[in-house]
């Protein structure tokens, strides 16, 4: 089997009701080209509304943002895996650096989030990626690799197959600078790698692996030329219908 293409964007903390429906009709009704999944991380206020709108149009898929680690109880304004599965959303983004940043997710956080989304049907877009000092320290491999390890290294194979990597190096968030596409190639080599001594082959020739951090209509292409380099997950572009329609078509 081989690995998809995915253009996924993360609307993160934007857009009201009125404006995040009419941006997912204008996806809707946008040429994706057969071999490319979009999958569109989407505010849980509108999740449901978004997943009626895009249930018989192919190729667009929903995302949650998050996911609570327990099953259910006394935690208030969160939202569970168990929920998410309640609505039939297929997908959810765990370990974004703005949650371990802001919200104090550590890595064992993350493995229990991981664990119940897989426990409820989720497919898990993981996210990982290094500070700007720890790339200055040339330290951003062995840090990377240790962050799979410590929240992935428990799943068996099967459960790998559930997961999709997001490659997002802090330092290129949000900032306007982007990894080269070699420097994203030589990361996502080496998750690879790092998923082939811990997984095998299959699991290693099989996952897709995006990267993330201010992909743009004008970089796309170069991006997603790399080998290893499966798609992107897209924060501020894929708030505009035109530029994000430009990164679905840059795939070659
Ligand atoms: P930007 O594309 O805005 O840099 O955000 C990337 C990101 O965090 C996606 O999850």
């Amino acid at each position: 089997m081989s690995r998809q293409k995915i253009a996924a964007g993360n609307w993160k903390m934007n857009l009201d009701l009125e404006e995040g429906l009419q941006l997912a009709r204008t996806i809707s009704h946008m040429e994706i080209p057969m071999d490319v999944n979009v999958i569109l991380g989407i505010p849980y206020v509108y999740l449901k509304s978004a997943l009626d709108m895009l249930l018989h149009v192919p190729r667009v898929d929903v995302a949650a943002q998050n996911c609570h680690q327990a099953e259910s109880g006394a935690f208030t304004g969160e939202v569970s895996a168990s929920m998410l599965e309640s609505i039939s959303c297929p997908y959810v983004i765990i370990g974004h650096s703005e949650r371990r940043m802001y919200f104090g997710e550590d890595s064992k956080i993350l493995a229990e989030k991981v664990d119940k989304a897989l426990e409820h049907d989720l497919r898990v877009i993981f996210c990982c990626g290094e500070s700007l000092q720890t790339r200055k320290a040339g330290e951003q491999n062995s840090y990377v690799t240790q962050q799979l390890k410590e929240s992935l290294s428990h799943l068996s194979q099967k459960q790998m197959k559930s997961i999709i990597i997001a490659y997002e190096p802090i330092w290129a968030i949000g900032t306007g600078e982007t990894a080269s596409p070699e420097q994203a190639q030589e990361m996502h080599l080496e998750i690879r790698n790092h998923l082939r001594e811990s997984f095998g082959d299959e699991v290693a020739d099989q996952m897709e692996i995006l990267y993330g951090g201010s992909v743009k209509a004008a970089n796309a292409k170069s991006i997603f030329g790399q080998d290893d380099v499966d798609g992107g997950l897209v924060g501020g572009a894929s708030l505009d219908a035109e530029q994000f329609q430009t990164i679905i078509k840059s795939f070659s």
